[in-house]
């Protein structure tokens, strides 16, 4: 029997395309680190605890504080209990923590590399033949050129019989140009298919099931293109500000933080041709082709077609918040945006003329990730003026987060002796469909680095095409140092100057 046909019989049986991951090192920099603590160890603990990974597993932390493998088991366990999505077992804990060992070192010094390839060689041996080894680079990222470079001098970049691949973090570059010397860098001393560059918007569920609910159904094909689709909103909105992250974020802004990666990504997904397989670069291939074809804005269409922002004081859930100037870490006259929305046209066959319109920001007033298609009126409308009236465009809307799911609008007739019609939703939710946690995003994708399947991660080639699309924008709004920047009240569902690139409808309600 085949494994499909087991998996349909038996859901469980899903891990067990698992089992030929082959037994792996995984080494973390930066694993005392803001991410490694709350994302990275408390996945890798998830896919301990569902047994999903390969039969043996070393992780060995790196960083430049001095520490100990006691210590850092510590803290390893620490961040389980307080971020992992399921309480601990603590045996299931206590077994990964055997695993577990640290080395220190600053990353750019060779005698690092040294140990590192001792304790590496070590495992081997006690393993009894090479075991795969995955560099996984969780640091800030003026350090990734120079830990795939020293891998590469120390000769750790490749290993006999065994796949040697580095996990990348983002952000690739803070334009083009830098982000094209970078993956040069990495490409120096790694082949591309050893190169998984990380947007865990990819490995969230509902990001994928844009491509199930594409690509399983021909419900949606013959409508997904111009002749029916009016206009798109891709909504990321946060509630959160920028915490403690002022370091990164005041040389970033919301166009770097999430629309040159994540946002763009959904649109992508939403927009690409269908694949003739789900295989890394077939997907990738369809990926680039559709971001190549986003005309990036001219310097002089940028204003009309761009709106950044910055959040005031305000309040968010009820709960007072400072503006993003009084922020720590924040300087006095930041331009900085917390809040972008941009106009982009997809300028090919399928989708000329259709408008995607994109926002983002901090401190709106709740969390939420969406996709909105909404489809061009009906030609006609033959009620009378009542029915008439209550008649609005369908939409499909596509919830990333929180309350997964897909809703489609529908007009109805409202019970009663009249014609009179409203919109109703037919909503799919995954709670209640599947009725099972789904797992975070950076289980499946360090899942996927260990076997080796970059299906959902960046290629070189898309990376430089996301920036070619962002670059216009950040160089206009880099030489305009003097007009205000547009504030928002914390908690609100951002600025007015956003409504401006709307063509006449509305945002959707936060
Ligand atoms: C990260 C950004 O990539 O994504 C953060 O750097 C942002 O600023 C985060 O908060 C949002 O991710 P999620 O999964 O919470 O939507």
């Amino acid at each position: 029997m085949d494994l499909e046909r087991l998996a349909l019989e038996n859901p469980l049986i899903d891990g067990l395309e698992r089992l030929p991951v082959r037994s792996t090192v995984l080494v973390i920099f930066g694993a005392m680190g803001d991410l490694a603590s709350r994302k990275l160890l408390p996945a890798i603990y998830n896919l301990a605890h569902e047994g999903s990974l390969p039969e043996r597993i070393e992780l060995i932390g790196i960083s430049r504080g001095e520490s100990s493998d006691e210590r850092f088991r510590q803290h390893m366990r620490e961040s389980v209990d307080r971020f992992s999505r399921r309480r601990p077992n603590v045996d299931v804990l206590d077994g990964l923590l055997e695993n577990v060992r640290y080395v220190s070192g600053s990353f750019d010094d060779p005698d690092l590399y040294s140990r590192l390839r001792e304790v590496l060689e070590a495992i081997d041996a006690d393993f009894g033949g090479p075991v795969n080894r995955v560099f996984y680079l969780s640091t800030a990222p003026e350090f990734f050129p120079v830990i795939t470079t020293a891998l590469g001098e120390a000769g750790l970049n490749v290993a006999e019989d065994a796949d040697v691949r580095v996990v990348i973090e983002k952000p690739i570059g803070y334009d083009l140009a830098s982000a094209r010397i970078q993956n040069e860098a990495a490409l120096r001393h790694f082949d591309e298919s050893q190169i998984f560059r990380i947007d865990h918007y990819l490995g969230k569920e509902t990001v994928q099931n844009v491509m199930a609910l594409r690509f399983a159904n021909a419900l949606f094909e013959p409508f997904w293109n111009r002749n029916f689709v009016d206009h798109v909103q891709i909504t990321a909105a946060e509630d959160i500000g920028v915490g403690t992250r002022a370091g990164y974020y005041e040389g970033s802004g919301a166009l770097r933080d999430l629309v040159q990666n994540h946002m763009l990504q959904l649109l992508a997904l939403l927009t690409m041709e269908p694949p003739t397989a789900f295989e890394a670069n077939r997907l990738r291939d369809e990926k680039v082709k559709v971001l190549e074809a986003i005309v990036p804005p001219r310097l002089d269409e940028v204003a009309s077609m761009a709106v950044r922002a910055q959040y005031a004081p305000g309040v968010v859930s009820g709960v007072e918040c400072a503006g993003y100037l009084e922020e720590p870490g924040v300087a006095e006259r930041s331009r900085t945006e917390t809040y972008a929305a941009l106009k982009l046209y997809v300028s090919n066959w399928r989708w000329a003329g259709v408008p995607f319109y994109l926002r983002t920001g901090k401190r709106l007033a709740r969390k939420l990730t969406e996709i909105a298609v909404t489809l061009r009126p009906v030609p006609h409308l033959a009620f009378n003026t009542t029915g008439n009236s209550g008649v609005q465009p369908n939409q499909v809307v596509l919830t990333v987060q929180p309350d997964e799911g897909v809703s489609v609008s529908l007009g109805a007739k409202i019970p009663g002796t009249k014609m009179a019609i409203r919109p109703v939703n037919m909503e799919f939710h995954y709670g209640t469909s599947f009725m099972s946690e789904s797992p975070e995003a950076y289980e499946r994708l360090i899942m996927d680095a260990m076997r080796g399947d970059a299906t959902l991660f960046t290629r070189n080639d898309e990376v430089e095409a996301l920036w070619a699309i962002i670059d216009p924008i950040l160089a206009a709004w880099r030489a305009d140092e003097s007009s205000p920047i547009p504030q928002y009240a914390a908690g609100s569902a951002g600025p007015n100057a956003a409504d401006e690139l709307l063509d006449g409808c509305a945002w959707r309600r936060l």
